[in-house]
Order: C-alpha cells, then sequence, then structure tokens
C-alpha cells in the first residue's frame, strides 16, 4: 500500500494521460471501420490480471524514478493530490484493461490475425487495424531492458552500503505529501527545530481554518468564545494523552492550561510560591530562563535571592551518575548559603537546551527532596525541548511534583505549533488563582485580549501529532532517531558529538558539536562563522562558550530532512574548520 501511495502523484498522472491518449487515438481508428463488437463477453481473468498489474507496477516504477532522483526533485505533493491521482490510475488501469481484451478481438475482426490451434499464426489479406499500444509496449520493452541494463551496471559500481540507510529513511516520508513538510525557502537546510518549529503546511492550513471559523462566529458572541474554550478543552484532553501516557491516575491530579509564551509559564509559577526567599537555577537551563528570573526578581521582590549555577562544559561528556553528582553538589552548596525558613525555587530542564542531554529529574528531586512535605524546597521543570523530543516526558516525574511545583513548556518548538504558546501544568489546586493572570487560558479565557492563536495553534499541531493515537509523534520520532545516527555516523574527523558516556540520556532529537581537538573553527569571528553559514542557507544554533571566544552548534533532526540534506550540511561545516597546524 505504502509504494502505491508514494509512486501515485505526477508522474503516474502523466502516465495515465499519455494511455488515454492511445486508447482514444485507437477508438477514432475503430470509428472509422464501423466493425460490430460487444464488450462484456471480452472480460476475462486475463482483464483482472492485465488491471492489476498496471495498477501495481505503475505507481512502484514511479516509486523508484522519486528514489533515484531524490537529491535533484525534492518537492512533493498534497495528501488529496495523490490519493486523487491514484483513484485516476485505477479508473484508466481498468479502461485500459478492459481496451485491451476488446482490442485483441478487433484485431480479428479487422482481418489482422488469427490463430490456428494457438501455433500457426495466419494473416488474412484485409488487414485493418493493429492497436497502436502494442506498438507503444514493444518499445517500452525494448528501451527498459536497455534502461535495465545500464542501471544495473551502474549500482554495481557505485554500490554503497550506505545508499539502504537512505533508502530506508527516503521510504519512510516518501508516501507523506506536501502537507507534512514546512513551507519554507527553498534548499534551505532547516536544522533548528529546537530553537522554533517552522510552519508545517497541515497544521498551519487546519490553523488558519479554526481562525476563520472563530471570525466567523463573531469573536465578541459567547458562541465564539465557547469555540475558543472548547478548543483549549480539546488541546488539554490530547496533552493528557501524551503527557501522562503511562501515568494516567496521576495525570487526573494536575491542571494544564495556556499562556501566550514559555516565559510567561515560569513567571506565573514563580509568584505562586509563597514565601519565596530564593531561586537557584540550574547550570543546564536555557539563559532566557535566567533572565525571567532576574526580572522576576527585580520586579516582585529584590530580597528574593537569586543563584545562577555556573556551567562546567568540561563535564557534559562525562557519565550521567558523575553529572548527577556535580549537579546536586552545586544545589546543596546554593541552599547551604540560602536562608532556610523560606522556600527554596529550585529551576531545571528535563533536556538540557545545547547537548539534548535528558537529565533524570526524578533523581535529582529524590536525592534533594527526601520527604515533600517537610521540605522547603520547590521544583519547577522546564520541560521546553522535552515536549515534542522525547517519546515519554513528563509521565513518571509528575509523582514528585506537588503542590507548588510545576512543570512548563513551549508548544511552538518540539510540538510544531505555528504560534508562540507556554503551557503551564501542576496540581490542581482550587486556591491557586486568588488572583486570575490576565493572559491565562485556564477554565475561563485571559481577561486580556489576547491572541487566539495561542490555541489554535496547539490544537492544530497536537491534533497532527497526537490523535491516531500518537502514530504521527512516534513515526516521526524513529525518522529523527535514524537521521540522528546516519549524520553521526558520517560526521567524520574534524567534529565531535558532545554526548554522555550514559547512552540512555542521549535520547533526544539535538545534538550539540564543535571541532575535534586538533582543529578548530578556520573563521576569525563568531560574525565571520555566522555569515558563512547562512549564506549556505543553513539554518541551526550557534552557541557561544561563557568564558571563552569559541562556539558550539546545536542540530536538531526534523522528520522531514533529507540524508542529502545532510551531507550538504557536513560539507558546509568541514569548510569552516581547519586544523590546528
Ligand atoms: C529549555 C528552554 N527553556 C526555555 C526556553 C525559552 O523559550 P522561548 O524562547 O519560547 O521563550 C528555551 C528556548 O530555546 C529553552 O531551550
Amino acid at each position: 500500500m505504502a509504494v502505491l501511495k508514494i509512486g501515485s502523484g505526477r508522474k503516474v498522472f502523466v502516465f495515465d494521460l499519455f494511455v488515454w491518449s492511445i486508447i482514444l487515438f485507437d477508438f477514432i481508428k475503430i470509428s472509422t471501420k464501423h466493425l460490430n463488437f460487444y464488450l462484456w463477453p471480452k472480460i476475462t481473468f486475463g482483464t483482472f490480471v492485465v488491471a492489476g498489474l498496471l495498477i501495481y507496477v505503475v505507481p512502484l516504477i514511479s516509486a523508484a524514478i522519486s528514489f533515484f532522483f531524490r537529491n535533484t526533485f525534492r518537492n512533493t505533493i498534497s495528501s488529496s493530490w495523490r490519493d486523487r491521482s491514484f483513484l485516476f490510475h485505477c479508473f484508466t488501469s481498468i479502461a485500459f484493461a478492459l481496451f485491451v481484451s476488446l482490442s485483441t478481438e478487433l484485431e480479428v475482426l479487422s482481418g489482422f490475425q488469427t490463430t490456428y490451434f494457438g501455433l500457426v499464426p495466419i494473416t488474412l489479406i484485409s488487414y485493418e487495424y493493429s492497436p497502436l499500444y502494442k506498438k507503444v509496449v514493444y518499445a517500452a520493452a525494448a528501451s527498459s531492458f536497455v534502461i535495465s541494463v545500464l542501471i544495473s551496471v551502474f549500482s554495481f559500481f557505485s554500490y554503497r552500503k550506505e545508499l539502504k540507510s537512505e533508502l530506508i529513511l527516503w521510504f519512510r516520508l516518501a508516501n507523506s505529501s506536501s502537507d507534512y513538510f514546512p513551507k519554507q525557502k527553498a534548499n534551505l537546510i532547516f536544522v533548528n527545530t529546537a530553537s522554533m518549529a517552522p510552519t508545517i503546511n497541515w497544521i498551519s492550513t487546519k490553523e488558519e481554518s479554526y481562525r476563520h471559523t472563530y471570525q466567523r462566529k463573531v469573536p465578541t458572541s459567547d458562541d465564539a468564545k465557547h469555540y475558543l474554550t472548547s478548543a483549549a478543552e480539546e488541546s488539554r484532553g490530547l496533552l493528557r494523552e501524551y503527557l501522562f501516557h503511562e501515568n494516567r491516575e496521576r495525570g487526573g491530579d494536575f491542571s494544564i492550561e495556556f499562556l501566550p509564551g514559555t516565559s510567561r509559564a515560569l513567571e506565573i509559577g514563580l509568584t505562586q510560591i509563597e514565601n519565596l526567599g530564593t531561586i537557584v537555577v540550574s547550570p543546564y537551563e536555557h539563559p532566557s530562563q535566567n533572565n525571567v528570573v532576574e526580572w522576576f526578581v527585580a520586579t516582585f521582590n529584590p530580597s528574593i535571592k537569586h543563584e545562577k549555577l555556573k556551567v562546567d562544559y568540561s563535564v557534559l561528556q562525562k557519565s550521567w551518575n558523575e553529572q548527577k553528582m556535580r549537579l546536586i553538589e552545586q544545589i546543596n552548596s546554593a541552599i547551604s548559603t540560602a536562608d532556610n525558613s523560606k522556600r527554596i525555587a529550585i529551576l531545571i530542564s528535563e533536556v538540557h537546551y545545547l547537548t539534548g542531554m535528558v537529565i533524570i529529574v526524578n533523581e535529582i528531586i529524590e536525592t534533594l527532596r527526601r520527604n515533600y512535605r517537610k521540605s522547603n524546597l520547590v521544583f519547577m521543570v522546564d520541560g521546553s525541548q522535552a515536549v515534542g523530543n522525547l517519546r515519554q516526558p513528563l509521565n513518571t516525574l509528575a509523582n514528585n511534583l506537588h503542590r507548588e511545583d510545576f512543570y512548563y513548556f513551549s508548544a511552538h518548538k518540539w510540538l510544531l505549533s505555528p504560534n508562540t504558546c507556554g503551557v503551564f501544568v501542576a496540581e490542581q489546586n482550587a486556591s491557586r488563582y486568588a488572583i486570575k493572570p490576565y493572559d491565562l487560558f485556564g477554565a475561563g479565557l485571559p481577561s486580556a485580549t489576547v491572541d487566539p492563536g495561542v490555541i489554535f495553534g496547539i490544537r492544530s499541531s497536537l491534533q497532527y501529532l497526537i490523535s491516531d493515537k500518537m502514530a504521527n509523534l512516534e513515526k516521526f520520532h524513529e525518522t529523527s532517531t535514524l537521521l540522528k545516527s546516519y549524520f553521526i555516523e558520517k560526521i567524520g574527523d574534524q567534529f565531535e558529538v558532545i554526548q554522555s558516556d550514559s547512552e540512555e540520556i542521549n535520547k533526544s532529537l539535538f545534538i550539540a558539536v564543535r571541532p575535534r581537538s586538533g582543529y578548530r573553527w578556520k573563521d576569525k569571528s563568531v560574525q565571520e562563522f555566522w555569515d558563512e553559514i547562512t549564506r549556505d542557507a543553513v539554518d541551526l544554533t550557534r552557541v557561544d562558550i561563557e568564558g571563552t571566544d569559541t562556539w558550539w552548534l546545536r542540530i536538531s533532526f526534523p522528520y522531514f530532512l533529507q540524508p542529502h540534506q545532510l551531507k550538504q550540511l557536513l560539507t558546509h561545516l568541514r569548510a569552516r574548520v581547519t586544523s590546528v597546524n
């Protein structure tokens, strides 16, 4: 089935038009002969065989052509186009099979040839009609023989193992229509989902249709408000399905609320912590979240102590246990100098924004807070790089989040929402919002005027990824994982991937790379490097390493990348390094 879908499309459509023109040509010819014929007695088993073969073989050949030209022609078509073209192809194949059965009879009727005991062809004198398709089939058979000999010779000499992995990767998305691909500049090498997802066609079409319906209902009307509230409710349901997949019961204790941005979720969570004395920011946290804390302290209560723990870049390739011990040591030392009569809030990411390393937050919480009822520690877990990237973000972590603890993330990164949206997840608590935040989509709508696209975006992207039992999320995750392995396998001597010694925490869909020892960036300045790499139409994140004048690159593997784009990326990257000597 997948092959039929992959193959159907423009090529098959052109083929079908060609078939119709042959049929038409012959019919015009036949109509001048005034032959009497009956169609139904000519329908035999052979008719079905011809129809079946055509239905299957033509898309198969078309799929093979697409694979061989995968690096040249990348444009795909919409799913509905593919389906229509396949239906048309079935119709054409059946028509052609009927035509073949009939034309054999017509040949005889017109006196072209008949056989005696099926052995000796007897040609009658008044030869009048010979179907055009026979000549075409003979010509096609002869030329495909020549082409297949050439291809076999070519593949024999150029056979490489990698062709197999490329075939698998190509096949995984080849049956996808343009709906699955982003709206982007042609030839862009986009490896930046960890920053902000590009707009996926299917998602943006859905989102626009929701906006349109909302506008038609007149935004101030109760009907429109109800429409928006139920869109938020549906998104909540889909998120529950994903976030609490393995932990449904506990999931029922949590509320899920939406905000116009990620950072606003952190800010709101912070305002709900009573008697807050200290905020500790993990060294793995994204710098922008540290800015949010700075801003919060300055505006909310400048007497709150803010501790940003220093990043130790040398620890990032160590095992999880070593990294965990170092992190706990750093947090403990911050706690020891904090005012213990007040609450201490700890901000920690579930996935490190730079290396993609999975931080097993459960273990950190369990080590630091042996008894949550007596503890003055509050955990704020940033899942911005985890949700949509990991197959099971949050899940059992929810068992360790209580009272003012919270989990938050963005929908516009790995969840592919076309609009910014922050999601706030915390234990349900009726008294949580003595004063309701003005921009929060909770049980009610925000009191401020907020873009409804915040909700329509996440609703559309969740429908895309999560509905249908998370089929797309799973499929995309597997494809991205294959792409990541493909890239790492090909990376070569000049680069190294910053990965932990503990394989189990290297499972996210992005990595950080830097020049391997013995190599360095060729460009004198960051700006020079940036100018060159963006000129090559590469979209990635450059992370400047604190306290040095060097930088690392963060590379994400969105499912829609093609292997040849990763090869191109490597060529561009190799051009930017030189050996140290
Ligand atoms: C882990 C993490 N948290 C928070 C953010 C900030 O998200 P936003 O840019 O949507 O405010 C980022 C941004 O990349 C991030 O990686």
